[in-house]
């Protein structure tokens, strides 16, 4: 872990309530898609845990979706603003356990996915990208995915692609693959996780520290307690607890 100033270099809006972030400076304690880092915003004592879509030594890339009024205030950055973030936190996923790999976002969850995306084209290896939301205006980044993953997109409404949940699309789509990696609503990855042993899922949890000290966002596992900012946010599927 370690404690930076980033500057803002562009902070735009991609949908009607998600914004796309790149802030600059030495980034080279980032190692791993989906480790998070924490952005300390004005006003505000506990730090926003947000995860790392792209990154190198100079930048790292976020995308956040409006919940509350953090976020709601991230939203007026400008570019040349300064902030405080630790970053080099978390585990992020093990890219190594994949040859066939399938990649599985609801909603802001694609967000360490893309990135991830991009690391397997990296290693020569193009993955199946299964991408659900709400609602077409819900799907963002569709360009860029598309470069470096088979992109397939469902909806609950059915106003874009398959209509239904991730879960009931991975079924129809028959793919042969051999390990997955899912980012997304608690109740997606539980439902995943129950059909599906083979993969890693990433969590969410409200965070008090967010690196290991208060206990705050401990999960059962069948393991014992963890701690979703240390020893996760990314755990093997078929030991998580939901
Ligand atoms: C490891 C991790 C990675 C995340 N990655 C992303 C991401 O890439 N993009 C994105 O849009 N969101 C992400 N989130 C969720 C994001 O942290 C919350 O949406 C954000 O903290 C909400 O802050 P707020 O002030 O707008 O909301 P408020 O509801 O006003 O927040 C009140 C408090 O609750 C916490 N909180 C609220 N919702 C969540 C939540 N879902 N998870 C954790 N803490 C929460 C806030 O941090 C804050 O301390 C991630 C969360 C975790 C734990
Ligand atoms: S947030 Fe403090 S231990 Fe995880």
């Amino acid at each position: 872990m370690k404690n930076v100033i980033l500057e803002v270099a562009y902070n735009k809006k991609v949908s009607n309530d998600i914004y796309q972030m790149r802030l600059m400076g030495d980034t080279r304690a980032i190692k791993n898609y989906d480790e998070f880092i924490e952005i300390k915003l004005d006003g505000y004592y506990l730090r926003r845990p947000i995860s790392v879509m792209d990154f190198t030594d100079s930048y790292v890339d976020i995308l956040y979706k409006v919940l509350g009024h953090g976020t709601k205030d991230m939203t007026s950055y400008k570019e040349g603003q300064k902030l405080d973030v630790l970053i080099g936190l978390g585990n992020g996923f093990d890219i190594t356990k994949a040859k066939k790999p399938v990649l599985i976002a609801g909603g802001i969850g694609v967000a360490p996915l893309i990135g991830l995306a991009k690391g397997f084209i990296d290693r020569g290896i193009k993955p199946v990208f299964i991408y659900g939301a709400r609602s077409k205006d819900d799907i963002v980044m569709t360009n860029l995915i598309s470069e470096y993953a088979d992109l397939k997109i469902c909806t609950d409404d059915g106003s874009l692609g398959y209509k239904g949940n991730v879960v009931s699309f991975l079924k129809s789509l028959n793919l042969d693959f051999d390990y997955y990696y899912a980012c997304g609503p608690q109740v997606m990855l539980k439902f995943l996780a129950l059909d599906f042993k083979n993969g890693e899922v990433s969590l969410e949890a409200r965070m008090g520290c967010g690196f290991g000290a208060c206990m705050g966002c401990s999960i059962e596992t069948t393991n014992g307690p963890k701690r979703v900012c240390k020893e996760g946010p990314v755990f093997d599927a078929s030991e998580v607890i939901f």
